[in-house]
């Protein structure tokens, strides 16, 4: 009989600028403990990494607070378009769909994806899966990120990004929050999955895509699993995910994969985060934006990056 490992699980809630208040603080660090607790505990009980990716994605699409799923932020046009990816670092499959609207969670949609000939769907394509699958017709706009379109429209839409998590008094006036979920996980079989949803940056041009569901913000192997958040094109351009995956392959550790790859995208000038796990179970994030939402379980205890203001771009356990 193989031996169990520990299992491992580190989420993010996104990434942006300083958290206001305290009481903010302490009500976004329930939400993202409570959902790490509810994971690990499946994950104890023998749940596969992506079936409890899938399930970490949905607990933080379903809480309004982070631009995913409810609560994600509206486009230029008003309307809500949602992107998420799933990838199974065992079979290293990446699925994903691309600005789908009126759906619960767009992660569902990943997962169906997997076992599909063809694994990226945008627009269209992702509307008819939904009628195909059947799935309930569900408006995720809510009334707070309707009122922040509606004052940035009469702004004329300044901002680079809309707001990080769906209460006022954790964003700071001057600076737009980059907001994202992730779920980055390691099984009792040693196993890796990785995903990622989002409403995307938030007033946006019309077909804009998000880094969410591409390799670039979600991207995993059987050696490591890596979800960004942040500017999706800054994203972008620095491969985030992949980069650090690739480096891990090629023999860097999870740390130093995650040190280097934050030391040039600061040197870019970028704006994003990042978590991941390897296969050796070692768990890292880092950001150059001013906070990183993100709480993990290292197999003893949860722990979280909420207030990790110690001027370093990473850190690990
Ligand atoms: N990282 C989310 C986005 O830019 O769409």
């Amino acid at each position: 009989m193989s031996i169990a490992v520990q299992p491992k699980i580190i989420i993010h809630g996104g990434a942006g600028s300083s958290l206001k208040s305290k009481g903010g603080v302490e009500s976004v660090r329930q939400s993202l403990h409570k959902i790490v607790e509810e994971i690990y505990r499946l994950l104890l009980e023998g749940m596969s990494a992506p079936c409890a990716v899938v399930r970490g994605c949905q607990l933080l699409e379903d809480n309004p607070r982070f631009n995913a799923g409810t609560g994600s932020v509206l486009q230029s046009d008003g309307q809500i378009r949602m992107s998420a990816a799933l990838m199974d670092g065992f079979s290293q499959r990446f699925s994903g769909v691309i600005n789908v609207s009126r759906v619960k969670n767009p992660i569902e949609l990943a997962l169906a994806l997997q076992s599909s000939p063809d694994r990226v769907l945008s627009d269209n394509g992702a509307a008819n899966l939904l009628r195909e699958l059947q799935v309930p017709d569900h408006d995720p706009l809510t009334e707070l990120r309707l009122l922040e379109w509606i004052q940035e429209r009469r702004g004329d839409f300044n901002k680079e990004m809309a707001g990080v998590v769906a209460e006022r008094e954790l964003v700071t006036e001057s600076s737009a929050g980059r907001g994202t979920i992730g779920v980055v996980v390691l099984d009792q079989q040693g196993q890796l999955a990785v995903g990622t949803s989002t409403g995307g940056k938030g007033f946006e041009r019309i077909g804009r895509v998000s880094d969410s569901a591409m390799p670039a913000g979600n991207y995993g192997t059987s050696h490591a699993a890596v979800s960004c958040t942040g500017i999706g094109e800054d994203i972008i351009d620095e491969c985030l995910a992949a980069r650090i995956v690739v480096r891990v392959t090629d023999g860097l550790t999870l740390p130093a994969a995650f040190d280097r790859s934050f030391t040039e995208a600061q040197q870019n000038q970028r704006d994003l985060g990042a978590i991941g796990i390897d296969q050796s179970g070692a768990i890292a994030w880092g950001k150059t934006s001013e906070v990183l939402l993100a709480a993990y379980h290292n197999g003893t205890e949860i722990g979280d990056t909420l207030e990790w203001d110690d001027g370093s771009l990473t850190g690990c356990v």
